[in-house]
């Protein structure tokens, strides 16, 4: 290490530094000035994150080096931009537009926005997107379009077009919160660098505090014959190395399987690997010493002896009739489900007079959140152990992981960190039992931060499906009977597998007034990336086998794909395929508000069509259900506080999607008689200590079943509150009369679990889609192009327009990557945000229209349903049927990367089969890591 003296002049102030020469500058910014606004995501210059200002260029600070940067250097950060009382027109564009979902990439976006309008006053909307492209801002959350907006609209106020009092939110004349686009109350925070996520809030630990490093084996199955520490131990800084042998309970860490007919048992992940490597990334010791250098150094030392077993990548490799027990005693299949709806479907479709068949896979579409997985645990003055983490289900995680640190459950308490996104993979612990163990077997805070490798090889993943089906209808287009089979590899890991694969049932056909249908989806436990819930959770694997036969027999059967869907859209007389009568029918009037577009879309296609580039549109609908099966309940808690202000408490844990506007929204309007400030609505979330259970973040259940507890508790507290004279109490009031300022709300959803059959009413209140893609393909190369996408959804009233909106565009932007360019398969190329096919902002169309069918919901507090997931059920599905509609070729093997185009265009099927994408390696064939070190 060459220290160094320098001075530099940041955001207008002279600043002398003694720095590491080899020290990346975002390292001294955050560390040395704790200018902790500039965000470390990628950590290797893909992400933007960390962009800053030098001498005028945009820089990427994470990858330029101390030793680069002159003396008397001028940096400019986010901090320098503006400031929550002086806000630059870009941030309050940003907050406008709500450009900012979990706000994580937030600060490179407005640096970035700077440094363009500096060097350009005028952009188009084109030169903007070039610019992000250029220098890399990547965003996971937003789908780009409204980061676009928000720099089209600062640019006309720094012109002088428009003043930035336009771009301030005017509320309604009413007040009203509910339904509005009122900015979220975390924005200012997110715009200004002053949103502290987990690493920033690791700067802010007290100085005795460990930083751990894992030990991760490079193997994907093994069995573990022996770890020796000895020599890690004896490394400079190390304070312990913490192993299986310290931790005081089960080791495990227990998916509360609640199916009984699972096989296994769900206590089979380890918290410290003992027995055996399941996967790769498994953790066989946790080194906390007192710098991240030192932790990581020695943990290079910690010696492990493996010997290495077959590793199962695949659900079809891990079912193979010779494949052994990956956890012994339970067989890989450990889990079946059943869908058997109306008469025996063979008959009928035999009978049919169309019928189509086909194969599918849908891939391990990776989360890539841009902030990397990150938490620390300490012990505090209750003697409970404290864990902050990305945790979306934090009374849930407690539960999961207690036992096997062998606490009770009041002696744990789970925290929600400010989290730049989860997008699902946070719905199972990932480090909350890892910093946990550390800090008790040293008894010191323990901070652990992955780096994007970690995040990407050992966190949870978009389980894979293997699909096979048949579709059949009558002369008339009339669907009669559907067959279905899929295998979801879930990884080693049980937790949700079991939930992840009735998603078939429940999805597979949904939207279709379908009589008849027979299923059956196994769980299949694989040594590949462990399977955790991803926003849409099974249904885009569904609809990928349902809306692909659906696009099929249409083109078979000689009818139009939209209006094949149209006439057997569900009406009243139609049931889901769980024999649910659907809450509303709207597809009838979502698909007349897109018929017209549709066919517009058609003849632009044809006239834009040549030689060398081929148009095409798509469609496809898709469903997702709000909540958890069955009876899903949450709780909330309101305080009025002296002055008038009141508290809200639950745990709706944000991802970055809008906990905080929802829980605002909910509240105002249902205390609307007090005529309250939106700013006199304080929160206090995601605590297990502070709040009640609200049950995860996920399946889009929040906005449903904890805004109805918000308001349940929000009427006790107006109901005690309103004297005889339709007056209400102050607080003084209520406490001179001895009325209690607390009130606790809860509510549960009107719903039954699906029988063996798969029959039931698994859920209240579900979100309906219809999606439409514009793509060109180029027929020399394959590529795709989505040129524009069209989405029409009913979501019920809508609690926030901004948030939903931001929601919907983000949803679609993760489709067109899951259709065309995402996937972890690779544990070689897919470890960085490029190798994995991250959307960047030209890889995504900047023409996207959203329309909204508000149907009210009855179990809604408001009306409202969920959004989340909508967006997500099938859009790659509209990509693929329009590839298919452009050149004819049918994709049945996702991503739809152009090799697999071209070779479906040369192809004589013209398709490219589940059997291609094998034969040509897409699919591990066995893990790459085990191979090499059967090699040495
Ligand atoms: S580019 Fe620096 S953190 Fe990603
Ligand atoms: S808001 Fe951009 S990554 Fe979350």
């Amino acid at each position: 290490m060459g220290l160094v003296k320098k001075v530099l002049n940041v955001n207008g102030i002279e600043r002398t530094l003694i720095v590491d020469q080899d020290a990346p500058l975002s390292d001294v910014l955050r560390k040395q000035l704790h200018l902790t606004g500039t965000k470390v995501g990628c950590g290797n210059g893909q992400c933007g994150a960390c962009n800053v200002i030098l001498n005028g260029k945009l820089v990427r600070s994470c990858v330029l080096k101390m030793k680069r940067i002159d003396s008397w250097s001028k940096v400019t950060t986010i901090e320098g931009i503006g400031t929550p009382l002086n806000l630059h027109p870009i941030q309050k564009a940003f907050i406008f537009h709500h450009a900012i979902q979990c706000g994580f990439c937030t600060p490179g976006f407005i640096v970035s926005a700077k440094a363009l309008l500096d060097e350009n006053l005028n952009p188009t909307r084109e030169d903007v997107r070039d610019w992000f492209q250029k220098y890399r801002n990547a965003c996971r959350c937003t789908g780009y379009s409204m980061i676009v907006d928000a720099v089209m609209d600062a640019a006309k106020v720094l012109r002088g077009e428009m003043t930035d009092q336009a771009l301030e939110y005017k509320p309604p004349a009413d007040g009203r919160v509910y339904g509005t686009r009122i900015p979220r109350p975390t924005f200012v925070a997110k715009v200004c660098g002053l949103w502290d996520f987990g690493e920033d809030m690791g700067t802010q630990l007290p100085e005795d505090t460990l930083q751990c490093a894992l030990v991760q084996p490079k193997v994907s199955h093994a069995i573990i014959k022996g770890i020796d520490t000895s020599e890690a131990e004896k490394m400079p800084g190390v304070f312990k190395v913490v192993t299986h042998r310290d931790v005081k309970g089960r080791n495990r860490i227990t998916g509360l399987i609640t199916f009984p007919t699972n096989k296994g048992d769900g206590w089979d992940r380890p918290i410290l690997n003992d027995d055996k490597i399941y996967q790769y990334g498994d953790v066989v010791a946790i080194v906390c010493a007192d710098t991240r250098d030192n932790a990581k150094a020695a943990a290079a030392k910690v010696k492990v002896d493996l010997e290495v077993l077959p590793a199962y990548m695949n659900a079809p490799a891990a079912m193979a009739d010779d494949a052994i027990e990956i956890h012994p005693g339970t067989p890989n299949v450990y889990f079946e489900t059943y869908l058997n709806k109306g008469e025996d479907v063979k008959p009928v479709i035999e009978k049919a007079a169309h019928v189509v068949e086909g194969e599918y896979y849908l891939q391990r579409q990776p989360h890539m959140p841009i902030e990397p997985d990150v938490g620390f645990a300490y012990i505090d003055d209750q003697k409970r152990v404290v864990v902050h983490s990305k945790s979306i289900a934090v009374h849930l995680h407690l539960y999961m992981i207690a036992p096997g640190l062998g606490l009770e459950p009041d002696q744990l308490v789970i925290v929600q960190n400010p989290t730049g996104a989860t997008f699902g993979y946070k719905f199972s612990p990932t480090m909350e039992a890892l910093v946990g163990a550390a800090a008790i077997a040293t008894g010191r805070p323990c901070f652990l931060g992955y780096d994007w490798y970690q995040q990407q090889t050992y966190t949870g993943k978009r389980s894979p499906f293997w699909l096979r089906g048949r579709l059949a209808c009558d002369e008339e287009g009339k669907m009669l009977a559907l067959e279905a089979d899929w295998s979801c590899d879930h990884g080693p890991y049980s937790e949700f597998g079991d939930l992840v694969t009735l998603r078939g049932t429940q999805f597979i056909g949904a939207g279709y007034d379908l009589k008849n249908i027979r299923g059956v989806g196994r769980t299949v436990c694989t040594n590949h990336g462990w399977g955790s819930a991803f926003r849409a959770y099974g249904s885009p694997q569904s609809f990928m086998l349902s809306e692909s036969l659906v696009d099929e027999l249409a083109k078979k059967a000689g009818f139009d794909p939209f209006e094949f869907r149209f006439k057997n859209i569900y009406r009243p007389g139609a049931t889901t395929p769980t024999g649910q009568v659907p809450e509303v029918f709207c597809f009838e009037e979502m698909f007349n508000l897109m018929r017209p577009k549709y066919y517009e879309a058609l003849a632009k296609a044809k006239l834009a069509s040549t030689d060398t580039v081929k148009r095409g549109v798509g469609v496809s609908l898709g469903i997702y259900g709000c909540g958890l099966d069955g009876p899903d309940s949450s709780g909330a808690w309101v305080e009025l506080l002296p002055g008038g202000d009141v508290m809200v408490g639950n745990a709706w844990q944000d991802h970055g999607q809008g906990a905080d506007a929802g829980t605002v929204a909910f509240a105002h309007e249902t205390l609307r008689a007090l005529n309250l400030r939106p700013s006199q609505i304080r929160l206090c979330l995601n605590d297990t200590s502070l709040c009640p259970n609200s049950g995860p973040s996920g399946g889009s259940r929040q906005n449903v079943v904890t805004g109805n507890a918000i308001k349940a508790a929000c009427t006790g507290l107006l109901n005690a509150m309103k004297k005889e004279d339709g007056t209400y109490r102050s607080y003084d009031e209520m406490v001179k009369e001895n009325l209690p300022t607390k009130y606790e709300g809860n509510w549960t959803t009107p719903c039954t679990h699906q029988d063996e059959n798969g029959q039931g009413s698994p859920f209240c209140i579900y979100m309906y889609a219809l999606f439409m893609s514009e793509v060109a393909v180029d027929i020399a190369t394959g590529k795709t192009t989505v040129v524009k996408m069209t989405y029409v959804g009913d979501n019920g009233t809508i609690t926030n327009r901004g948030t939903v909106d931001g929601q919907v565009y983000g949803g679609l932007v993760q489709g067109v990557g899951l259709a065309l360019t995402e996937d972890f398969e690779d544990l070689k190329k897919h470890t960085t945000l490029i190798g994995s096919g991250f959307p960047f902002i030209k890889d995504v169309p900047d023409n996207m229209e959203l329309l909204y069918v508000e149907t009210p919901r009855k179990d809604g507090a408001f009306g409202q349903a969920g959004v989340g997931e909508g967006p997500l059920t099938s859009p790659h599905v509209s990509i693929l049927n329009a590839i298919e509609n452009a050149c004819g070729v049918r994709i049945r093997s996702i991503p739809a990367y152009p090799d697999k185009v071209l070779k479906g265009l040369k192809s004589e099927k013209k398709a490219y089969d589940v059997a291609d994408a094998l034969a040509d390696g897409y699919m591990s064939q066995g893990g790459i890591e085990t191979l090499e070190l059967k090699k040495k």
